[in-house]
């Protein structure tokens, strides 16, 4: 399962290498032709020069030996989302667990694909598996609500899921569930870079941050994933039914606001 996972990270990790190889040449031509080319390399290994320096202070600082923090990758924007059609078209043909068998449609990621912000649920439910896209039931009604209270649209963010296909009857993935389709995660979080995440309930909040403490101890402050500030949040089904955990949340989110140096509308002038 770990090699499995490790090889799907490696993948993501070699096709954005190979991009950034070809942006800096000038002749990028298709991250689904990479891919299939046999010449790609499935060992992770140290980023290509590049011509122009990255823009992310973090990128200069990691050594090379250390897994690279996500904000390394500053792709072009065409290019992170030619980077997530191939990405996406892995995850669309993926059979490597269960989930697969009960699946209408994968569910990958929606939005910006250079979102500064990415928000990470738990795995489509029913109206999301029909839909193919993630957040579009009630609960993601309530997200998308979540993002315009912070001044942004929904096209502004990346989200996504920590798995890709509906659980049975909606259940928590389990763990080898979530194991099996990490690096779906992680690719996808390498190729956008985003600046913050939020993680939306326990099952993102472990996933990413590899912990089994409760939201509770865990909200409210920055955490970290491969030197990305994330921060774990109550995810918004559970704000339908606990309508006194929106504050919380929206304190939460006032500090992300404050983290990406987004004026919080609702402030009063
Ligand atoms: N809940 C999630 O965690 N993800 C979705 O996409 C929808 C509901």
């Amino acid at each position: 399962m770990d090699e499995e996972r490790d090889s799907l990270a490696s993948i993501a990790r070699a096709v954005r290498d190979r991009i950034e190889w070809e942006t800096a040449l000038g002749s990028f031509g298709g991250v689904a032709a990479q891919l299939a080319a046999p010449a790609v390399d499935p060992q992770p290994r140290a980023a290509p020069e590049r011509s122009a320096p990255a823009p992310g202070p973090k990128a200069e600082e990691a050594p090379a030996s250390e897994p690279r923090p996500v904000v390394a990758a500053r792709l072009a924007a065409p290019d992170r989302a030619a980077a997530l059609r191939a990405l996406d078209e892995q995850v669309g043909a993926c059979k490597r667990c269960r989930l697969h068998e009960g699946r209408t449609r994968t569910v990958f990621g929606v939005g910006n694909p250079a979102g500064r912000l990415c928000f990470v649920g738990e795995g489509p439910g029913r109206d999301e598996d029909l839909r193919g896209e993630p957040f579009v039931g009630a609960a993601g009604q309530l997200l998308t609500k979540m993002i315009q209270a912070m001044g942004l649209a929904r096209e502004d963010v990346y989200i996504c899921n920590v798995v890709k296909c509906r659980p049975p009857e909606n259940r928590t993935p389990l763990p080898d569930e979530m194991a099996t389709c990490a690096g779906f995660l992680e690719g996808q979080l390498e190729i956008v870079a985003p600046e913050v995440i939020v993680a939306m309930g326990s099952t993102a909040a472990r996933q990413l941050l590899q912990t089994t403490a409760a939201m509770g101890r865990l909200r409210g402050s920055f955490h970290e994933y491969r030197g990305v500030p994330v921060m774990p949040t109550y995810h918004p089904a559970y704000l339908l039914r606990n309508a006194e955990a929106k504050k919380p949340v929206w304190d939460d989110l006032k500090k992300v606001m404050a983290r990406l140096g987004l004026p919080d509308p609702r402030a009063p002038r």
